[in-house]
Parts: C-alpha cells; structure tokens; sequence
C-alpha cells in the first residue's frame, strides 16, 4: 500500500511501516526483551532480530487485509500499531492491536497513536467498525480505548492461550458513526505531555 504519514500536533505520529525500519524496530525490541517475554510471550528470538523484524513488515506490507505502523516520538520509533483482519465485504470492520516500548509508557503514547489510527481508519480507509480485545486487567489498554470513545461490548471467554493458559479477553468497539458524533468527525489532540483525546 502507498506510504503516508499521519502526524498528531504533539510529537507523536503514526506512519505505515517500511522495510527500512526492520533494525530500528529490532533495536526497539531487543531493549525490551525481558517485558516482551513477559507480555507477548509469543514472540520469539527472531523477533528481537533485524532479519525477523523485516520477515514480519515484508509479510504485512504483502497481506492486503492488514495494515503495520510504527509510533513515533520526536521521530523515534517507540511502538507499533496495527489494523488486522480488514474486512471490505459486509462487516467493512478491523481489529486494532499496539504496543509502546516501555520507556514511553504513561506520556499518552498510545492514547494519541489510537486516536490517529481511527482517523485513519474511518476517514481514509472508509472502514465501519473497529475492534480491539485486551486482558482484564489491562487498565491502560482499556482506558486509552475509551478515551478514543470505544466502548465495552463483553467478555470474550477462553479468548487467547498465553503461557498455556485460556484467558478471557475484553472486546471493545468503536463504530464509525460513533466516531462522528463523538468528535465532530475531527480528532483533536491536546498540547502537554497528558493523553489526548476528544474536546466537546
Ligand atoms: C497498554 C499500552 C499500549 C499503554 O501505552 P501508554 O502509551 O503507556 O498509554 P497512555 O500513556 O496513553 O495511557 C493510557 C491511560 O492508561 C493509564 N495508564 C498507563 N499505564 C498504566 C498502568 N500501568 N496502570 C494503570 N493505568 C495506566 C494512563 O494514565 C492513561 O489514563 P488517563 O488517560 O486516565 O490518564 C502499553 O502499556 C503497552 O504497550 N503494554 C503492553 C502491550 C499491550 O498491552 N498492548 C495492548 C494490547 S490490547
């Protein structure tokens, strides 16, 4: 898919993800290989490596049902972000997934990189309806969603197997029309280091 580049006025932006950034994602990666293993125990060594990470954008970059992005802060790539399992028959729908590398955490990184996505989603790919599932416990996760304007939808039981254990998943939907009235079709970020979110 053609590269853009979507900016939010502070200094964190979203941008479709490249083959050039496989080291840089790698770099990011292998600084947080005792967290990944924690959090994402699905990643393997490959994962850490330039040669996996450019295995893993070169797969996205060819799957047209998904989109890959890096999120940058002040330029650096310091997470990424994804639309899965896009749909352009009758449910026009995505999942969206993300992931900030420890050390930008709490400076509403991800509460601003979802909200880009959205737009993304809605005003460029004229998607209908995004999906998004986290752990239970996963207050950060749920409360960047909601600050977006997801909403909860339920419990998804038995969702994901992690460490050889079923775990429940909390699903989250935001519609396009949702979207809309909530925020006058406009993403409006807010200046300072807090998250950003819709201002009524
Ligand atoms: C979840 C995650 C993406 C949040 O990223 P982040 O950039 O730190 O999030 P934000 O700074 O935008 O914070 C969002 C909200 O969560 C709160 N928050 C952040 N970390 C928190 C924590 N550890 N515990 C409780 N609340 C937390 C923030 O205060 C903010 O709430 P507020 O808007 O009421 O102030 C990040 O922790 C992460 O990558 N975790 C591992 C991967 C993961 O869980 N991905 C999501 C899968 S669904």
């Amino acid at each position: 898919m053609a590269a853009s580049r979507i900016h939010a006025p502070v200094d964190v932006g979203l941008r479709l993800w490249e083959m050039a950034d496989a080291e840089e994602l790698a770099a990011m990666y292998a600084a947080s290989a005792t967290e990944l293993a924690g959090e994402e125990p699905w990643c393997g060594p490959d994962f850490l490596t330039a040669a996996g990470q450019g295995e893993r954008v070169r797969r996205c970059l060819a799957d047209e049902a998904a989109e890959g992005f890096v999120i940058t802060v002040s330029g650096a790539i310091a997470g990424h972000l994804s639309l899965d399992r896009i749909r352009r028959d009758i449910l026009q729908s995505a999942d969206i997934g993300y992931w900030v590398a420890p050390r930008a955490r709490r400076h509403g990184v991800a509460t601003r990189a979802i909200g880009l996505a959205v737009a993304h989603a809605f005003d460029r790919l004229g998607l209908h309806r995004i999906h998004a599932t986290t752990d239970l416990d996963n207050a950060a996760s749920c409360r960047a969603l909601e600050a977006n304007g997801f909403r909860r939808v339920g419990v998804i039981h038995d969702f994901a197997l992690v460490g050889g254990r079923w775990r429940d998943g909390r699903l989250f939907q935001l519609t396009a029309d949702e979207w809309r009235s909530l925020s006058g079709g406009r993403l409006r970020t807010r200046g300072g280091a807090g998250p950003g979110g819709f201002e009524s």
